[in-house]
C-alpha cells in the first residue's frame, strides 16, 4: 500500500503553520493556568496503562493538526492492512505479525501454528519448572533474542520461580561468558540456544563454547541440556539440539518475545503467566486497532514524536522507569525504536528531508536523578522525558515506595514548573559563595522550565500489565514510522559492520593489512599479538 508521505501532506504545511505561530512559543505554565480542565483532557485511558499526556508541549489545536497528519498519510488503513498480514515489510517481502503471537486460539493469521508451537513450549517449560533437579537457565542470543527476555525477567520477579536462575550471554566477547559458566554445574544447566536465523555469530560462537564446556565439565546427554528458539530448525537440527521450538519469518527479531524466544520467560514464570503476559499485549492490540485516533494512545504517543522530532527538533527521548523490575527497559527500548525506525530513505527508497528515530535513552528513577537529570533540568537541550510508575508495589516497604512516588512526580513537576531566577534569589542558598555575587549564583540555581514529560502510570506490574506495557511501545513505533513513510521492520543498518568484520576477522590472524583503510591498518598494526598474553 503506498500512503503520502507526511512531509508531502497539506497537513504537515498546515502543522509548519501552527509550530511557527504558537507552536514553538507553548508554555506548560500557561496551559495550565488558563485550563483548569488540562490535566483531564490529556489524561488517556488504555488497556493496563493510564497516560498523563498533559505536560506535553501541546494543545487542542495541535493535537487535532496532528490527528489530521495521521488521517492524511492513511494510517488507519495501514494498521489495518499490517494486522490482517500484508507484507508490510517490504524490502524483505514479509508480513508483520507479532500480533498474531498473542491473538486468543482461533482468531488472528496463522492461529493453528501459533497455538500449536505455544502449547508445546509451554508445556515444556512446566516441565523444566516441575525437574527440580535443573537450576540454572542459560539463554544465549542477542539483540531481540536477548533484550526481550532479560528486560521482562527482573520485570515479573514477583512471578518467578525460586529455585531457578536465569543468565543471559549476548556478547561475542569471552567476557561475557566466561563467569557464567564459573558459577555453574552442567547436571543442573539448561542452555537454550536463541537465534532467529541460528546464523548469528555472536550466538554460534557462544553456543559452540557452551557446548565445548558442557562436554569438558563431563556433560553427556546434551539432547537435554540444549534446547532452541529458531525459525532456521534444520540449523538447530544440526548443532545437535533436538528439543526445538519454532517460528517464523514475520516475527520481527525485536518483536519475538511472545514468540518462543519468550522460552526462558515461560520457564521463570509458568504458562499461566506467560499467557496472561500475551493476554495483556492482545488487549493494547485491540485498543490500537479500535480506539478512536484521538483516545488511542500508541497513536497518540507516536503522534508526539512526530511533534517533537520534525517540528520543535528534539533529537533524543529519555525514558525513566520508576520501578527497579523495569531497569533493562531503556536498552530495550533502544533496539524496539532505533532499530525499527533509525532509517534515512522512504519506502521507495529516497532520502528523508527529515530527522527519523530520536536517541532513546534512560536508566530507572531515581538512580538517573544523581547522574543526568542535571542534564535535563539545566542543559542546553530540551529532552522530552517518559516517567513510568507502578502505584502499587511487590514489597511490603511502603516508606521506600512513598519515596519512590514522591520523587518520580517531583522530577517531571520541577521538569515543568521550572525555577526564575528572582525565585532563586529569594531564596537562601545553600552553600554562600565567597567569590560569586548572590545575583550570578541564583542565575546558576535558575531552571528554564517548560521541560516536556509524559507519566504512564500502571497499578500493579503484572504479566498483564507488563504485556500491554510492550505492546503500547510496539504500536507507537510503527505509528511515527509510518508517518515518517519508512520500513520499520527490517535493519540494514547492522549488515555493512558484519560483513566488514567477516573480513577482518581473518586479517587478525594473519597480519594481512593490504588494501585497507590507514586507520584501520595501523590499528591492527598496534593490535599485532593479540592472541598472546601481555
Ligand atoms: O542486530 C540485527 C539482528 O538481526 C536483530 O534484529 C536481531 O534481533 C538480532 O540480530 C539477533 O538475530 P538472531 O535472532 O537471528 O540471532
Amino acid at each position: 500500500m503506498t500512503a503520502p508521505r507526511c512531509d508531502r501532506t497539506p497537513a504537515w504545511q498546515a502543522l509548519r503553520a501552527h509550530y511557527e505561530a504558537q507552536g514553538r512559543a507553548f508554555d506548560l505554565r500557561q496551559a495550565f493556568a488558563t485550563d483548569r480542565g488540562r490535566f483531564q483532557a490529556l489524561g488517556v485511558e488504555a488497556p493496563e496503562v493510564f497516560a498523563d499526556l498533559s505536560k506535553n508541549l501541546v494543545d487542542a489545536n495541535t493535537l487535532q493538526l496532528l490527528l489530521a497528519l495521521a488521517r492524511a498519510c492513511d494510517l488507519e488503513a495501514r494498521r489495518d492492512a499490517m494486522l490482517a498480514g500484508a507484507p508490510t515489510n517490504t524490502t524483505e517481502g514479509r508480513a508483520v505479525l507479532h500480533t498474531a503471537l498473542r491473538a486468543p486460539r482461533g482468531q488472528g493469521p496463522h492461529s493453528d501454528e501459533v497455538h500449536g508451537v505455544l502449547d508445546a513450549m509451554l508445556a515444556y517449560a512446566e516441565r523444566i519448572r516441575a525437574d527440580g533437579r535443573i537450576r540454572h537457565v542459560v539463554n544465549i542470543g542477542i539483540g531481540g533474542s536477548d533484550l526481550g527476555p532479560q528486560m521482562v525477567l527482573p520485570a515479573l520477579d514477583e512471578f518467578a520461580h525460586r529455585g531457578l536462575s536465569f543468565h543471559f550471554v549476548s556478547n561475542v566477547d569471552g567476557h561475557d561468558i566466561t563467569p557464567v559458566l564459573r558459577g555453574l554445574k552442567h547436571e543442573e544447566t539448561l542452555f537454550i540456544v536463541a537465534s532467529k536465523t541460528f546464523t548469528t555469530q555472536e550466538t554460534m560462537a557462544n553456543a559452540h563454547a557452551a557446548r565445548d564446556w558442557f562436554l569438558a565439565q563431563g556433560g553427556t546427554d546434551t539432547a537435554r541440556h540444549f534446547a532452541a528458539s529458531t525459525t532456521n530448525v534444520e540449523a538447530a537440527a544440526a548443532f545437535g539440539i533436538t528439543t526445538t521450538f519454532g517460528f517464523w519469518d514475520w516475527v520481527g527479531g525485536r518483536y519475538s518475545l511472545w514468540s518462543a524466544i519468550g522460552l526462558p520467560i515461560a520457564i521463570a514464570i509458568g504458562a499461566d503467566n506467560f499467557r496472561a503476559l500475551l493476554a495483556g499485549a492482545h488487549a493494547m492490540d485491540r485498543h490500537f486497532a479500535s480506539a478512536p485516533l484521538e483516545r488511542n494512545l500508541p497513536v497518540l504517543l507516536g503522534l508526539l514524536d512526530v511533534w517533537y522530532r520534525n517540528f520543535h527538533g528534539f533529537t533524543s527521548r529519555s525514558v525513566a522507569p520508576y520501578h527497579q523490575g523495569l531497569k533493562r527497559l531503556p536498552a530495550y527500548l533502544q533496539q524496539l525504536e532505533m532499530e525499527s525506525n533509525g532509517k534515512c530513505v522512504d519506502l521507495n527508497g529516497e532520502p528523508l528531508p527529515f530527522g527519523t528515530s530520536p536517541v532513546v535513552w534512560g536508566e530507572p528513577g531515581t538512580n538517573g536523578q544523581h547522574a543526568y537529570f542535571q542534564m535535563l533540568h539545566q542543559g542546553t537541550d530540551v529532552i522530552p522525558v517518559e516517567f513510568i510508575a507502578v502505584k502499587c508495589p511487590a514489597h511490603g516497604l511502603h516508606d521506600l515506595h512513598a519515596k519512590l512516588l514522591a520523587n518520580c512526580l517531583a522530577q517531571s513537576q520541577a521538569l515543568m514548573l521550572g525555577k526564575t531566577t528572582a525565585q532563586a534569589a529569594a531564596e537562601k542558598a545553600p552553600t554562600a559563595s565567597k567569590t560569586l555575587a548572590p545575583e550570578t549564583l541564583a542565575r546558576h540555581r535558575t531552571f528554564p522550565g517548560n521541560r516536556p514529560s509524559t507519566t504512564l502510570l500502571l497499578d500493579r506490574l503484572t504479566p498483564a500489565s507488563l504485556g500491554a506495557l510492550i505492546a503500547l511501545y510496539e504500536h507507537r513505533v510503527y505509528t511515527s514510522g509510518a508517518l515518517w513513510g519508512i520500513n520499520s521492520f527490517d535493519q540494514w543498518g547492522v549488515e555493512l559492520g558484519k560483513a566488514l568484520a567477516g573480513d577482518l576477522l581473518p586479517r587478525l590472524a594473519s597480519g594481512d593489512t593490504r588494501g585497507l583503510d590507514g586507520s584501520t591498518a595501523g590499528l591492527m598494526a598496534r593490535l599485532e599479538g593479540w592472541h598472546r598474553p601481555a
